[in-house]
């Protein structure tokens, strides 16, 4: 068995918070790229997940009078029902609680003290508990932690430290053998400047977080829960330490190295060092990109407790339909760069690219085809310049939704959009049926393949809109009664 299926993960979400958009976002971007594979024949495991343990979690589980686990169980469950909400379709779904994560955990952390990469020493440094990080004096934000700008505290453990020093030429060595490997370009050069100006060992244990994974050979310490976290990303694809289940083996070998881990830009570090450098130190081959995209604002500002502006994807996606999110998400800002949420520029975009140019286009296409092609089945006419001119932006959008680059796919997609209806202003069919009933006819056949295009390069971005339009595009002339003037639904009505 070699690897044969595209491996494409989402960070492990933590279960202190409920979902809100900026989750959607990262976990929405990585359904794109599956769909796009599946549509095209390829196989494809996409992994997603919750990050359970750690001090936070206990935290928040104790206020709600709760036990850790039970806490867990309940926010676990809305991510789930989110991504059930949003068409994600994921291939498998990971807690850090699984009995066989943990297990594997366990064993890994065992094996790296047994190979050196994993030591017993002191601890003392600069903690955020928030972060559940150490930092150095350097890395603060006027003596406050960088993410949360809220104090750090000066803390002194036993610890375990994983040798990260050790690997830092080979680091270096990495990036710059494997372009592609950590991207956006303009975040890699941050990662391998942090490198370049050495790296120390990290501590990978806690004795005062008592809701996490023991160690094996010395309990009294929890495992850290960022080395306990990124260890999903092999546990989850089948690794296993005692190499005993041929079904895990046969797993791990169809999807590992993994093709693609999608981030946000502010855990960029653990995933474009750390997590490389435990795989070093087991021996397992790298994935081959680490992807961090940038984050999303609400008006102006970041989401936080504090401010109450999370942004639940659900009140968009009950209000302008779900795939109207997920266009939006992903034409708006490319994929890579922070980027502004507004009801306004939604609200714009909505009623702009859909209510008016698809939403239009189509029934536009569909009414005109229902009155002058009867109920044939429209086959591709002789003259197809339309279809001729646009199919080639199939290769184009296959290629920038590869390379995560999906507003550009969106743009190549809307300027087809605008073309035809340009081209329906312009020659006016409802005009030239009065003379020319032939080319009238050729025209809307041409017009139809176009959409069944268009349907096809949207799939991912917006299943249930292209599914609609497959049906109609399909079998032409649709009715669900005998009525003479029956409508056709609006794919996107418009809002005022
Ligand atoms: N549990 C860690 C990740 C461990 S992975 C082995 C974690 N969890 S998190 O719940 O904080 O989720 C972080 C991820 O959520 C980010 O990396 C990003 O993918 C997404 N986002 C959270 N807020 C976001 C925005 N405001 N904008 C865009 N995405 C952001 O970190």
């Amino acid at each position: 068995m070699s690897k044969d299926t595209f491996y494409i993960t989402t960070p492990l979400y933590y279960v202190n918070a409920s979902p809100h958009i900026g989750h959607a976002y990262t976990t929405l971007a990585a359904d794109i790229v599956s769909r796009h594979k599946r549509a095209k024949g390829e196989k494809v495991f996409f992994q997603t997940g919750t990050d359970e343990h750690g001090s936070n979690i206990e935290k928040i589980a104790l206020l709600n009078k709760v036990e850790p686990k039970q806490w867990a169980d309940k926010v676990c469950y809305e991510f789930k029902k989110m991504w059930l909400d949003l068409n994600i379709m994921h291939d498998y779904f990971i807690r850090t609680t699984d009995a066989n994560h943990e297990e594997q955990v366990r064993l890994i952390f065992e094996q790296l003290i047994k190979t050196g990469d994993i030591y017993l020493g002191i601890y003392e440094g600069l903690y955020c508990p928030m972060c559940e990080n150490f930092y150095d004096e350097s890395e603060l934000t006027n003596g406050d932690c960088p993410v949360h700008k809220k104090q750090v505290e000066n803390v002194k453990e036993e610890s375990f430290f994983f040798k990260l020093s050790k690997y830092e030429n080979r680091l270096i060595k990495h990036y710059e053998n494997n372009p592609g490997f950590l991207s956006p370009k303009r975040r890699a050069s941050e990662i391998v400047n942090f490198v370049k100006s050495g790296l120390k060992d990290i501590s990978v244990s806690r004795t005062k977080v008592s809701w996490g994974i023991p160690v094996k050979s010395n309990p009294k310490h929890t495992i850290y829960v960022w080395f306990d976290a990124l260890l999903n990303y092999i546990t989850g694809a089948g690794y296993q330490v005692e190499k005993n289940d041929p079904e895990k083996l046969k797993k791990f070998e169809s999807l590992w190295p993994a093709d693609a881990h999608l981030v946000g830009k502010e855990i960029y570090r653990f995933h474009a060092i750390i997590w490389p450098a435990i795989l070093m130190a087991m021996d397992i081959p790298l994935p081959k990109k680490i992807f961090a995209h940038g984050w999303w604002t609400v008006n102006g500002e970041k989401m936080s407790k504090s401010k109450g502006n999370f942004i639940n994807p659900m009140d968009m996606a009950d209000e302008y339909g779900l795939d109207s999110l997920r266009y939006f998400l992903f034409r708006e800002v490319p994929f890579g760069q922070d980027g502004d949420f507004s009801f306004e520029s939604f609200k714009q975009r909505y009623n702009a690219d859909l209510a008016n140019d698809l939403g239009n286009l189509f029934s536009r296409v569909i009414n005109l085809s229902n009155k002058h092609l009867g109920k044939d089945m429209p086959e591709k006419p002789e003259n197809s310049a339309l279809f001729a001119k646009l199919s080639p932006n199939t290769a184009y959008i296959d290629e920038k939704i590869n390379n995560l680059q999906f507003g550009d796919a969106l743009n190549t997609i809307w300027e087809a959009v605008s073309l035809l209806n340009k081209e329906i202003d312009t020659q006016k069919p409802w005009q030239m049926a009065k003379t020319d009933l032939e080319k009238t006819k050729s025209f809307l056949k041409d017009t139809i393949w176009c959409l069944r295009l268009i349907a096809g390069w949207i799939y991912p971005f917006m299943p249930n809109t292209s599914a609609q339009m497959q049906m109609y595009l399909g079998i032409g002339n649709v009715k669900t009664d005998n009525s003479d003037n029956q409508k056709l639904p609006a794919l996107f009505p418009r809002k005022k």
